[in-house]
């Protein structure tokens, strides 16, 4: 018992002891200057992650990227997307397929033309592909915000929403939006010869556009896609609409759109599509699936 005693005044006395007057083994100034050590200390370590990171910030333009990694190609995207790019929707319930349509049109919305009426951001850039629209370097900050071309729904033709709220989809004949994703200061090459193109558009082909074209992915589909239309200008991405100058200055951006439409897709069935966009600089990966094409599954009940 008296062993016990002893060891509990021996540690209150560690914790506080009067008689040296020392906390925890500590006098005051012994705390004090530990204290002092550790506040010094971690100041320096925050005043030199801050400082290099300053220094970093210092070497990069808020207009230019540093490192362009996505420089070309860039990746094909649709609307509606869906979980393993697959569109499966029975024809005659509306619920079924509501999901991709409201989808349409809330991307359609930001091409509205009552929201490209302001003549300070927006311009007209022609009705037909043209080449490139060039509004000064990146640097020329002087220059300040750049126009951007207008682009109209109405070029999307019936897969446009501005007539048939259903974009098809209720009679079997669902459309697709493409778009090419930005890449600042990229300008995508029309095809320089046609031998890289499927046949088809050879006839079709213009010195301003990158045209898209999409078939079966398998050969047992081939007689079961039916006829594709494409709608937008010209039928594919138009070059006026590229570079893209970035978010800062090219707030007001909108890309050129494709609209295609599944015309006579057999009913019941899994039907595998690829479309591609073909272009002097434009190629595809093994690796990214979206680089320059994209694959969807149809899949449409009676
Ligand atoms: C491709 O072929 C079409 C017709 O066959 C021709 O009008 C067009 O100029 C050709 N395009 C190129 C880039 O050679
Ligand atoms: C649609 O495709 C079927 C075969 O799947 C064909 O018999 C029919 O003629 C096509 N309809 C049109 C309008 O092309």
């Amino acid at each position: 018992m008296s062993a016990n005693k002893e060891s509990d005044g021996g540690w209150k006395s560690f914790v506080w002891n009067s008689e040296k007057r020392e906390f925890l083994g500590r006098t005051g100034s012994s705390w004090l200057k530990i204290f002092l050590f550790y506040v010094i200390f971690y100041g320096c370590l925050a005043g030199i992650f801050i400082g290099t990171i300053q220094a970093l910030l210092l070497t990069l333009s808020n207009y230019k990227p540093t490192y362009q990694d996505r420089v070309a190609p860039p990746g094909l995207s649709h609307t509606p997307r869906s979980v393993k790019s697959e569109i499966a929707y029975t024809k005659s319930n509306e619920e079924s397929y509501r999901k991709y349509t409201d989808a349409m049109s809330e991307f359609l919305k930001t091409y509205d033309l009552d929201i490209q009426t302001d003549g300070q951001n927006f311009e007209d850039c022609g009705a037909s592909p043209q080449t490139y629209k060039e509004r000064g370097g990146l640097e020329d900050s002087e220059l300040g915000q750049r126009k951007a071309c207008r682009f109209d729904r109405k070029l999307l033709g019936v897969c446009s929403g501005l007539d048939d709220p259903h974009y098809g989809f209720n009679e079997g004949k669902p459309c697709l939006i493409v778009k090419l994703n930005r890449i600042v200061n990229f300008k995508p090459r029309a095809p320089t010869n046609n031998q890289s193109l499927p046949e088809v558009l050879h006839a079709k082909s213009q010195p301003n556009l990158i045209p898209i074209y999409c078939k079966n992915k398998r050969d047992e589909d081939e007689s079961k896609i039916g006829e594709i239309k494409y709608y937008g200008m010209g039928e594919g991405f138009p070059l006026q609409y590229y570079p893209y100058y970035g978010r800062l200055l090219h707030a007001q951006y909108l890309q050129p759109l494709v609209a295609i439409q599944f015309t006579n897709l057999t009913l019941d069935q899994e039907l595998r599509i690829e479309c591609k966009v073909y272009g002097a600089n434009i190629d595809y990966s093994e690796k990214d699936r979206y680089q320059g094409r994209f694959d969807v599954k149809f899949t449409i009940a009676s």
